[in-house]
């Protein structure tokens, strides 16, 4: 995984960053609409701002990953507890690579997808294991 890319394509996408994330929730629930029911209740505008300060701490904290841990482990007890199950960690991974690589265009390159996921997954696999830990 590479960090500077991580950084330098997040600094572009960070100039719109609700943008993104609106982008990312319509992708995320246009492909896979099994996933509605968890965000019935959601507050689309405070969800945003959730999870572009959640980005862009794991961006900050890419090189140090072991800070994230805790916070991780926390959100991945509590996506456990709301319903989520294993399978739609790649649901988000997918929709978020597809939102990244719409939104970048040529700066979309094959490090910066392969940097993204492996960090997406580092994500989902520290969520994972804290929730089932917890069960
Ligand atoms: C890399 C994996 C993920 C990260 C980093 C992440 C991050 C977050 C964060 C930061 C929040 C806000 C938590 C709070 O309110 O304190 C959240 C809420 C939520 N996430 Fe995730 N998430 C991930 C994966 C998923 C997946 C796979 C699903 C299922 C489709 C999901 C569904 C939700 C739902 C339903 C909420 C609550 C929304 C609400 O407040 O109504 N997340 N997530």
């Amino acid at each position: 995984m590479d960090v500077t890319v991580i950084r330098s394509t997040f600094d572009l996408v960070r100039a719109d960053a609700d943008g993104f994330v609106r982008d990312f929730y319509e992708h995320l629930l246009a492909t896979f609409p099994q996933v509605r029911p968890l965000f019935a209740g959601t507050e689309f505008d405070e969800q945003r701002k959730k999870l572009a300060m959640s980005l862009a701490a794991v961006v900050a904290s890419a090189d140090r990953p072991e800070a994230l841990e805790p916070v991780l482990a926390d959100l991945g007890r509590g996506h456990a507890a709301l319903g989520v199950t294993p399978g739609m960690y790649g649901y988000v991974a997918y929709s978020m690579l597809a939102t990244l690589a719409r939104r970048l265009g040529d700066a979309w390159t094959h490090e910066a997808a392969t940097s993204w996921e492996a960090a997406l997954d580092f994500c989902a696999g520290r969520m994972l294991a804290a929730a089932s830990a917890a069960a």
